[in-house]
């Protein structure tokens, strides 16, 4: 005798227990989320009841029938069940796919929030429209607040996907595409690239923190802040090291060496959660081990390696970015 087998309730609830936490489109946040849950809901409870009734009625042929030939005319069977049948059902759906398709549309000038994603192969460049603010794999909102988002793509075709908030849209490079959202409670909110973009694809996530307005306010205020110099002999030599070692080429720090875009903004890297497409959580052993060997992490990124370079030197380096707050 082995183990009795799962229900159907048991199976049906360890296949929904993926589906709660930071990344779960059925865990909704936020209005659109919550619209686009509503509809997976009906859809699954639809898809349940007509799956239901074909099983019954196959096993009703198999078993019963038979005995009771002749007992429904075949033709009403076909109208009913292969006409009237789906045309009163998939008109109900596309009333309802109006209805929520409205909820999920642009709001326009009503959204007084507006930031840009860019993607990367293998991270999110985040802009905040007329501010000089840009970030990296981390966007802040005010809770309550309508947000527009609006996507595009500097390589491949990548897609936005934070599925508390609000459902997928592509980043195409050389359009722009744009989405609303807004979370109705403060959190933090995990996101995924949800198209296929490279080796990487896996490994590039971004987090969205909603805080209450004050807190991002003051957030918004330091982002536009330049970097401050290096306050320390250590971070001193950092600095210099980072300019010889040609980072400045790809990554801005604002007020210190502007210029490079292929890599992230690094102005204020130190106050971010994580690193490295929101893989790597942002401390100093992840930082350093990032710095000396990225593509062990992330085969295929194009952060060099640093291993040739010194640990000492390597170390000032870290020592640099961790004075970046
Ligand atoms: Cu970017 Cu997948």
């Amino acid at each position: 005798r082995g183990a009795p087998a799962p229900g159907p309730l048991a199976l049906a609830t360890a296949l929904l227990a993926g589906c709660g936490g930071a990344q779960s489109a059925l865990n909704p946040q936020g209005p659109v989320a919550a619209s686009l849950a509503q509809t997976w809901w009906i859809l699954f409870a639809g898809s349940a009841v007509i799956l239901s009734l074909v099983v019954a009625l196959a096993l009703y042929a198999v078993f019963r029938a038979p005995d009771r030939r002749g007992h429904v005319r075949p033709g009403t069977l076909i109208v009913g069940g292969g006409v009237v049948f789906p045309v009163v059902v998939l008109s109900a759906l596309l009333l309802y796919g109006f209805h929520v398709s409205g909820t999920t549309r642009p709001p326009g000038a009503e959204a007084a929030l507006r930031v840009e994603v860019v993607g990367h192969q293998w991270w999110w460049e985040i802009r905040y429209e007329g501010e000089g603010a840009v970030t990296a794999n981390e966007i802040h909102i005010p809770v309550g607040r309508t947000v527009e988002m609006r996507v595009t793509s500097a390589d491949v075709i990548h897609s936005f996907w934070v599925p508390s908030l609000a459902g997928k849209i592509d980043m195409m490079p050389g359009s722009t595409n744009v989405q609303w959202l807004r979370a109705d409670r403060p959190g933090v909110f995990r996101g995924q690239c949800a198209e296929f973009c490279g080796a990487q694809h896996a490994r590039m996530a971004l987090l969205v923190i909603a805080e209450p307005e004050a807190d991002f306010e003051r957030w918004r205020a330091h982002q536009r802040r330049d970097a401050v110099a290096p306050a320390t002999a250590e971070r001193t030599q950092g600095f210099a090291a980072f300019a010889k070692l040609g980072c400045p080429e790809c990554h801005t720090v604002r007020g210190l060496a502007p210029g490079g875009r292929v890599g992230p903004d690094l102005t204020h890297v130190a106050r971010r959660y994580t690193l490295a497409g929101a893989t790597l959580g942002n401390n100093r052993p992840t930082l350093a081990a990032w710095v000396a060997d990225a593509p062990a992490f992330k085969p295929g990124t194009r952060m060099p390696s640093f291993r040739h370079v010194d640990a000492k030197t390597r170390a000032s380096l870290v020592a640099f970015l961790e004075g970046l707050e």
